[in-house]
């Protein structure tokens, strides 16, 4: 079971998750969120880092990263980059909170160091860290995090984090693995952009063939839902 929340456009819909998110926040004394990166969550970012910085108990908040490029922090494709000149510079968080996926080092090295980095902050729940929330995207060939369609197995990956190569650079990444996505109290899709709206239709309606497509696979213990605008739904 999902819920699904459609929007005009990005913006409306990165203002409306930002409400949601604010008013649904746990009171927990510490809540371990895992980010996505790509362009999607930009708008997002620049919302909470706007609007919320200082009505949000940012303290409290413990961040993650659902996949990172094997680049350099200083890279424009890292995603901790992106996350850190958008959002975190202008929240007030401790550095002992943010949970960087050192994208500089060895894939396989820093694959088990942040699996141990998870094991050290995050609960476990049906014996796999449990993020309170974790945010991902779609690709528009239907990937999520860095689990692409030609790297199925990572679903079933029996390791925290694994490393993945996108399909078309080669490039290597860090991801979490299906196990721990689907093993999250809480993870939301934020989908934009017409380019995806032929993947999510399969995915949403399971029409013939939608099961190739890893963000299909991505059914979490906890609640599942979709923030979608207009164009991811109609293609237009
Ligand atoms: C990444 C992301 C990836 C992303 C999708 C969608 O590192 O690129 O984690 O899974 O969410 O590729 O990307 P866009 O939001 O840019 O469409």
């Amino acid at each position: 079971m999902y819920t699904l929340h459609q929007y005009e456009d990005s913006n409306i819909l990165a203002t409306h998750y930002a409400k949601s998110f604010k008013a649904q926040l746990s009171r927990k004394a510490k809540i371990n969120i895992a980010l996505s990166g790509g362009s999607t969550p930009k708008l997002l970012f620049q919302h909470w880092a706007t609007h919320y910085a200082d009505s949000i108990d940012w303290t409290r908040l413990h961040f993650y990263w659902g996949d990172e490029r094997c680049v350099s922090p200083k890279d424009e494709q890292s995603n901790y980059k992106m996350t850190q000149d958008l959002l975190l510079q202008h929240l007030h968080i401790p550095k002992a909170n943010i949970h960087r996926i050192k994208g500089e080092k060895d894939p396989q090295k820093e694959a088990q160091r942040y699996s141990k980095e998870i094991l050290k902050h995050v609960p476990l729940k049906n014996g796999l860290p449990q993020f309170d929330l974790i945010l991902l995207g779609m690709g528009s060939d239907g990937h999520t995090a860095s689990i692409f369609p030609h790297q199925m197995d990572l679903l079933e990956a029996p390791t925290i984090c694994a490393v993945a190569t996108h399909p078309d650079s080669g490039q290597k990444r860090i991801t979490l693995t299906g196990p721990v996505l689907n093993n999250a109290q809480k993870v939301a899709f934020l989908i934009t952009g017409a380019s995806k709206q032929k993947v999510l239709s399969s995915i949403l309606h399971e029409k013939r063939g939608w099961r190739q497509y890893p963000t299909a696979h991505i059914r979490p213990v906890g609640r599942l839902s979709y923030h979608l605008d207009k164009a991811a739904l109609t293609g237009k």
